[in-house]
């Protein structure tokens, strides 16, 4: 090989060296980590497994759906719960769930047999632990716009434009 040669050749493996190394870095930025599943929590697991009893009681996972969970054998296009307590605080809640007619709260678009009922004649307790651990369920920030969206696009069958 001719020096000229070796000067050249030598200018590609730099040349190749420096792509690898840049792209590396490019790669390394844009692989974000996983975010992970942004609904939780705040109930202790007791009140949790408490609240859990009431919610298969008073058959609302026969509507709704919880933890990406529902009911198969239902087709009723209810909000989820997931990240309903970022949207609604128990006050609200406890008072929607007392309404003699929900839909005095919120309009329904849907056939009167899958409106939300009235639960105005539960026990009052019942309410109160149910208002409470739909306070409960939260949505992190990161992910509180899509839920709201979604949340409004199943009430209104409207598109979100905000
Ligand atoms: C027969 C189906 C059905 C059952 C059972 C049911 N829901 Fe609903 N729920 C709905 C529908 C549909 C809506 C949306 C409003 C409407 O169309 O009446 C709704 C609305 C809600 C909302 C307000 C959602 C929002 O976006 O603000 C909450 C909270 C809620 N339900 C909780 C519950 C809880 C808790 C139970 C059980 C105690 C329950 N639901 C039982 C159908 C149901």
């Amino acid at each position: 090989m001719r020096k000229g040669e070796k000067g050249i050749l030598g200018g590609i493996v730099a040349f190749v060296l420096i792509v690898m190394v840049v792209k590396a870095v490019i790669i390394s930025n844009e692989t974000e980590p996983d975010p992970g599943i942004p609904f939780y929590t705040t109930s202790t697991p007791e009140f949790a497994a408490k609240a859990s009893v009431l919610y298969r009681k008073y058959d609302c996972r026969d509507c709704h759906s919880l933890w990406g969970l529902r009911n198969i054998m239902q087709a009723v296009p209810a909000p989820s719960l997931d990240g309903m307590g970022s949207l609604r605080d128990e006050q609200w809640l406890y008072d929607y769930f007392s309404a003699e007619n929900p839909q005095s709260i919120i309009p329904s678009r849907l056939k009167p047999r899958f409106r939300m009922p009235s639960f105005a004649d539960i026990p009052e307790k019942d309410r109160k632990a149910l208002a409470k651990y739909v306070a409960s369920l939260k949505v992190e920030d990161w992910y509180l716009e899509e839920t709201k969206k979604t949340a409004f696009e199943k009430l209104t069958g409207e598109e979100y434009t905000q």
